[in-house]
């Protein structure tokens, strides 16, 4: 069987070979920060705003970037080089974990020395076909439990894990999470929604991950002349929407055509999405030749 190599704390190792102490903070805390980047055709998708974000993630949580830019690259380059064979396409995506590191014993307080923990892989990434996509997902609305810093990529992932949970125990791909009556994004995506004919998703801030694929559909909106609006949005707008969709690094943009069990406007992905995803994937073309970043 194929082994993947992986990246732990300076070496490269065959993924079984990568072990942790059971004393890590990530572990024992979930102290730690991620963050999953798209590589299509060996090029990374917006590498600059990951590492913005990572920094930012870091920030937020008392820890040093244990790494400069370059380095972070390098080592993804090296990655995506020693791991040719990750899947049956060209297209990959790299996780990197940063953890407050491994202290002596276990106490909630930050150790006073830390040396972070740094772990990275590559993963496959199933190939999106838009025929497949068009087909859409079903979406249920879940009361938001998360924190109040969903803005940092926190490995803490447990409230994500339970709301995708329940939306798969109700037959549905994914939550859409509803924090005092407005719509923040889903367990893991954003959503956009089109209201009144207006291209909308909720606003920046501590409620949300500003998704790395929600700022370029935007951005990509902007250029094309696809109208949008960066504002709150309530549940009661969502239920009335006429195209609901997911985005994030691994899904790219999903339409949701079922949502608690009603159809989304006539149950069929809708023609801002059709656009949109025309949009993204000449955007994806164009950075596998290297035209962009
Ligand atoms: N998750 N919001 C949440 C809560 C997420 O977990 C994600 C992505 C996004 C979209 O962000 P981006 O466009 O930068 O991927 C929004 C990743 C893919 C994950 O946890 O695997």
């Amino acid at each position: 069987m194929y082994m993947s190599i992986v990246y732990l704390n300076g070496e490269y190792l065959p993924l079984d070979q990568a072990k942790i102490s059971v004393l890590d903070r990530g572990f024992l805390f979930a102290d730690g920060v991620y963050e999953v980047i798209p590589a299509y055709g060996g090029r990374l998708l917006r590498m600059q705003e990951h590492m913005q974000r990572l920094q930012n993630s870091l920030d937020a949580i008392r820890l040093e970037n244990p790494l400069s830019n370059e380095q972070w690259l390098e080592i993804t380059e090296k990655l995506l080089a020693d791991n040719p064979n990750t899947g049956p396409g060209e297209d990959k995506y790299v996780y990197l974990q940063v953890t407050r590191g491994v202290a002596a014993k276990r106490n909630h307080g930050f150790p006073d020395e830390v040396n972070q923990t740094v772990f990275m892989m590559v993963s496959e990434m199933v190939p999106v076909d838009k025929e497949e996509l068009r087909s859409g997902v079903a979406a249920i609305t879940l009361d938001d439990i998360r924190w109040k810093a969903c803005n940092v990529k926190s490995i803490s992932l447990l409230g994500n894990i339970l709301l995708r949970q329940q939306a798969h125990d109700n037959e549905a791909a994914e939550a859409i999470l509803i924090n005092d009556g407005l719509v923040t994004e889903g367990a893991a995506s954003n959503v956009f929604a089109v209201i009144n004919g207006m291209l909308v998703t909720a606003p920046t801030g501590s409620r949300l991950l500003p998704g790395i694929t929600r700022d370029l559909i935007i951005e990509l909106a902007a250029e094309n002349g696809v109208a949008y609006e960066e504002r709150d949005f309530t549940e009661e707008e969502l239920l009335s929407a006429s195209e609901i969709w997911f985005s994030s690094s691994t899904k790219e943009i999903m339409p949701v055509v079922l949502l608690n069990g009603k159809p989304v406007a006539n149950g069929q992905s809708g023609p801002i999405w059709e656009k949109m995803i025309d949009i993204y994937q000449a955007y994806k073309v164009k950075l596998r030749s290297g035209e962009s970043s």
